[in-house]
C-alpha cells in the first residue's frame, strides 16, 4: 500500500486575473490520481489583506497548512527573469514548515517557460533546507498551450511529465517524511 502524504499546492501568481488559476486547475484535475496524498491550496494572495488582522488571520491558517504538509508543489510563472514579489513574501513569512521536505516545481511564461524562476527558488529553498525535485514540468508561451477550456493542447506529453514529477515528490514526501519521524528536526538544525 502507498503512504500517504499531504501535499500543499502553492500559487506562483498573486496577480489579479492571473494564468495561474487555468494552470493549477489543470493540475488539480489530475494530480489526485497521480499522487497518494492529500492536496491543501496554499494561496500567496491571500496575504494581500486590507487589515492586519485579516493578515493575521490568512497567516496563520497558511502556518498550519504548511506545517501539516510534507511535500510542496508550487506553480510558478516568470516575471522579469525571476519569481513573483508575492511568492517571496509567501516563503518569506514562514521558516520551519520547509525545512526537510522536497519541493517541486511547475513554471509557466514567455519563451523560457519559467526555468529561471525555478532555478532562482532552488537556491532560496537551498538556505530553508528544503529538497527540490530534479523533475519539472514548464509551460513556454503558456498562453498558447492551453485552449479556451483551460486544456493543454499537447496532454499526452504534459501528462507524462507531470506523472514523472508526481512520482518523485512522492518518493520525495515519504522517504523525507519517514526521516523526520525518525529523527527529530531541533536535532539537526
Ligand atoms: C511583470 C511581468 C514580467 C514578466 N516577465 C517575463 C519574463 O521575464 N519571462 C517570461 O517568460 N515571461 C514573462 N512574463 C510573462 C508571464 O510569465 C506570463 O504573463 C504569465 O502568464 C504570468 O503569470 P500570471 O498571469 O499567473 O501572473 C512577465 C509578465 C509580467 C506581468
Amino acid at each position: 500500500m502507498k503512504t500517504k502524504f499531504t501535499l500543499a499546492l502553492i500559487y506562483g501568481s498573486a496577480r489579479e486575473g492571473r494564468f495561474c488559476d487555468t494552470v493549477v486547475d489543470w493540475i488539480l484535475a489530475r494530480l489526485p490520481d497521480m499522487v497518494a496524498a492529500d492536496i491543501v491550496l496554499v494561496d500567496p494572495a491571500d496575504l494581500i489583506a486590507e487589515s492586519r488582522i485579516v493578515r493575521a488571520e490568512a497567516e496563520s491558517r497558511i502556518a498550519r497548512d504548511l506545517a501539516r504538509a510534507d511535500a510542496f508543489l508550487i506553480v510558478t510563472p516568470e516575471y522579469n527573469h525571476g519569481y513573483t514579489a508575492a511568492l517571496k513574501e509567501l516563503i518569506d513569512s514562514f521558516y520551519r514548515p520547509w525545512w526537510g521536505k522536497p519541493v517541486a516545481f511547475v513554471s509557466y511564461g514567455g519563451i523560457s517557460g519559467g526555468l529561471r524562476a525555478i532555478e532562482q527558488l532552488r537556491q532560496v529553498f537551498a538556505e530553508l533546507g528544503a529538497a527540490t525535485i530534479r523533475e519539472t514540468l514548464s509551460f513556454p508561451h503558456a498562453v498558447e498551450r492551453f485552449d479556451e477550456n483551460g486544456d493543454v493542447r499537447d496532454p499526452e506529453r504534459t501528462i507524462r511529465q507531470l506523472e514523472r514529477l508526481a512520482k518523485q515528490l512522492s518518493w520525495w514526501a515519504v522517504t523525507l517524511k519517514a526521516g523526520r519521524e525518525t529523527v527529530v528536526l531541533e536535532e539537526v538544525a
